[in-house]
């Protein structure tokens, strides 16, 4: 659905090169996710990719045509969330969605249902410029999804969004997987991306540093270490290699003689593979 080779792209003006060759493919019905920190160039790739920004080099192929020559209706088939909601403030919600679905030539998915599904059912004949942040990304997201695209770009779907919200937002990409829309999930969330990605890139600097499930990510990111606390007279902690725990004769020692306080897992998150794949933080 998503071919990307070799794609470069500097802005006008600029002088760094701020995408610096970059190579994917993404599946059919397939979540990819971008993940990296601010700056990496996620975003400028996101608006490549949905012929927002011109003048790239190298190949972008998404549903079949190379994006700077997208036909008439490539916007017919992909759904967009930009960084910043793009509404009319003057007009309220269901305008905004009424007047977004008249561009399109399908008919659109039931605009209240998606309101009520958002939470937004109370604020349906609100105007926009009355919206918060959050509220404005609900509706963004129902914008992106109501024309039923085969292809979903994601730019930080949930950013600023409580967990609550979060998790309808999360679950509504699930849906659109299910149905088999293909998504691209743009984020510096390593939660969000573990959660969702069948594939994530490690973006830094404007490349691909690492690709992979996000188990194998995770299987990459050193051992796991067990920790454990026990009292003797005082409270004591040690740690150990998840592997060696059979050796560790104070550890035996402890079970047998039911000192054992508390018994944890150190797992590596996405975060630390980050750190130690690229050196850079994700925040
Ligand atoms: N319109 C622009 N003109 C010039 N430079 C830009 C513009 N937008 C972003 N940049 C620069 O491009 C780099 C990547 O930005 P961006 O794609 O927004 O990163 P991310 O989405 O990963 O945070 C940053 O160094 C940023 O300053
Ligand atoms: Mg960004």
């Amino acid at each position: 659905m998503i071919t990307v080779k070799k794609l470069r792209f500097t802005y006008p003006g600029a002088s760094q090169e701020v995408l610096t060759g970059m190579d994917f493919h993404v599946g059919r019905s397939e979540i990819f996710g971008f993940l990296g920190p601010s700056g990496a160039g996620k975003s400028t790739a996101q608006k490549i990719l949905t012929g927002i920004l011109k003048g790239y080099a190298g190949s972008v192929h998404v549903l079949g045509d190379e994006v700077r020559r997208k036909k008439r209706d490539y916007y017919e088939r992909i759904g967009v969330v930009m960084e910043v909601p793009n509404l009319y403030g003057k007009l309220t919600a269901m305008e905004n969605l009424r007047y977004f679905a008249s561009l399109y030539q399908a008919p659109c998915g039931d605009a209240a249902a998606l309101m009520e599904r958002l939470e937004l059912a109370q604020d349906i004949n609100t105007r926009v410029s009355g919206y918060s942040k959050g509220m404005k990304m609900r509706l963004n997201f129902i914008r992106a999804i109501q024309h039923r695209p085969d292809v979903l770009f994601l730019d930080e779907p949930t950013a600023g969004l409580d967990p609550a919200r979060s998790r309808i937002i999360k679950d509504m990409i699930l849906e659109q997987k299910a149905s088999g829309v293909t998504v691209l999930l743009t984020t510096h969330d390593m939660h969000l991306a573990e959660d969702l990605c069948d594939r994530v890139a490690f973006i830094v600097d404007g490349s691909i540093r690492l690709l992979d499930t996000p188990i194998n990510l995770r299987l990459r990111a050193g051992e796991r270490r067990v920790r454990y606390t026990w009292q003797e007279k005082t409270r004591h902690e040690a740690e150990t290699p998840l592997k060696s725990l059979k050796d560790d004769a104070q550890f035996l020692r402890l079970m047998k003689e039911r000192r054992l306080e508390t018994l944890h897992t150190q797992e590596p998150s996405l975060e630390d593979l980050f750190i130690q794949e690229t050196g850079r933080r994700l925040t």
